[in-house]
């Protein structure tokens, strides 16, 4: 019989060696987790404490990101839309490619910075972050795997028992699939760019990025409000005079919201082409063509955008050169991003 001096004892000392595995395994451990909640960014949406995130719940999340075992045929797994070296966007494709092909109505988004989206979907259509998974994996066009052979398959599979070690849960049931791809997902965090280092006081602009953020400052910062590059809140932004997509308005059915979409930050927009809700613009100089020349005065069109915004080519080249500056290269290639 073990005293209760005893239980605890063992307990600490398990407390003690996960921690010491945990620093080993991570590598600097303590300066990536640091940066899981960045101090130049305002408070997270979804409550998560990094300190919190356990790291073998993450690794259990990151393994099933990019297993195919969540696709009816096998043949694709959260990666595959969502790819690391494009800012966990979708590539390739306008509009997202599930199992045999099938096309879905929309682009996949980038992943990033998860915990401060009100909610998810570029209609908003999920509101919270657990729930999120379940809609790609049943989804006809995406993994078309209903939930519950999702969980047969990893009963009987080696998850089983990685997941009774970490849960001490004999079977592997919803609420611990969602929490180990959320864990994963929260650890998706950039907040690394050039961009960031400026604001720090670590890096300065080139002239031309310093002309690119004045214009930026301007005439897109209403909405791609830094430093998260969007508050998450919706807004028409004139790409077609009446949607095929009614996005926002398919969930608060208020035909205002037609053609209303999530508006997305623009970290990393120099990898997530292509890009709009239906990917139907190539480049980056397509968007600000876009926005120079291009808008469609829909009834519904966001009243921060008055009309053609009429940049010149230098002015063009300068938002580009800013965009760039929102790039990551430490979410691109973080190996405790990538397939294990
Ligand atoms: C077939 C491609 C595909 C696969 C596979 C896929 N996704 Fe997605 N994902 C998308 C598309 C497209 C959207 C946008 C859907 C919409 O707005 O209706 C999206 C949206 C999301 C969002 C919300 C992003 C935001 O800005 O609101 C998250 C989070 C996400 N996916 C996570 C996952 C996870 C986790 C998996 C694996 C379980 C997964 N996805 C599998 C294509 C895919
Ligand atoms: C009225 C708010 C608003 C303003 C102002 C605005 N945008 Fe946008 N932007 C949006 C919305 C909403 C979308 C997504 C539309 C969709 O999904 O179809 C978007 C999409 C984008 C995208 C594509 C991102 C992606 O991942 O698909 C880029 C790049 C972009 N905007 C850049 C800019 C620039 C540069 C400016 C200033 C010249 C600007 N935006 C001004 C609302 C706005």
């Amino acid at each position: 019989m073990f005293s209760l001096n005893t239980v605890r004892l063992a307990a600490i000392l398990f407390a003690a060696s996960s921690l010491f595995s945990c620093t080993a395994e991570w590598g600097s451990n303590k300066s990536w987790s640091k940066g899981l909640k960045p101090t130049h960014f305002p408070g997270s949406s979804y409550a998560f404490d990094p300190d919190t995130l356990d790291k073998s719940t993450v690794e259990l999340g990151r393994a099933l990101f990019y297993d195919n075992i969540l696709s009816s045929d096998s043949s694709i797994s959260c990666g595959t839309c969502h790819s690391q070296t494009h800012a966990f966007a979708g590539h390739g494709t306008a509009l997202s490619a599930g199992v045999d092909g099938r096309l879905g109505t929309r682009n996949t988004p980038g992943l990033s910075n998860l915990a401060w989206h009100e909610s998810y979907m570029l209609d908003g259509g999920i509101n919270h972050l657990e729930l999120v998974p379940i809609a790609p994996i049943t989804s006809k066009v995406e993994m078309n795997l209903p939930l519950s052979e999702a969980l047969m398959r990893l009963n009987t599979s080696s998850y089983r028992d990685r997941f009774k070690k970490v849960f001490g849960a004999d079977t592997i049931n919803t609420k611990l699939l969602m929490k180990v791809l959320t864990a994963f997902e929260l650890t998706l965090v950039s907040a690394d760019a050039k961009y960031d280092a400026v604001l720090l006081g670590e890096a300065t602009f080139t002239v031309e990025e310093a002309l690119g953020e004045e214009l930026f400052m301007a005439r897109c910062a209403s909405c791609h409000v830094p430093p998260l590059f969007s508050e998450y809140t919706y807004a028409n932004n004139g790409l077609e005079l009446y949607s095929t997509d009614g996005g926002r308005a398919r969930i608060t059915l208020n035909a205002t919201d037609s053609g209303s979409f999530k508006i997305p930050s623009l970290r990393n927009a120099e990898l997530t082409y292509p890009y709009m809700h239906d990917g139907s613009l190539y480049t980056l100089d397509a968007v600000l063509e876009h926005y120079s020349t291009g808008i469609k005065d829909s009834p519904n069109l966001d009243p921060r955008i008055e009309g053609p915004m009429e940049f010149t080519s230098q002015e063009k080249s300068a938002l580009i050169a800013f965009i760039k500056t929102l790039t990551d290269h430490s979410l691109l290639t973080n190996p405790n991003l990538g397939e294990p």
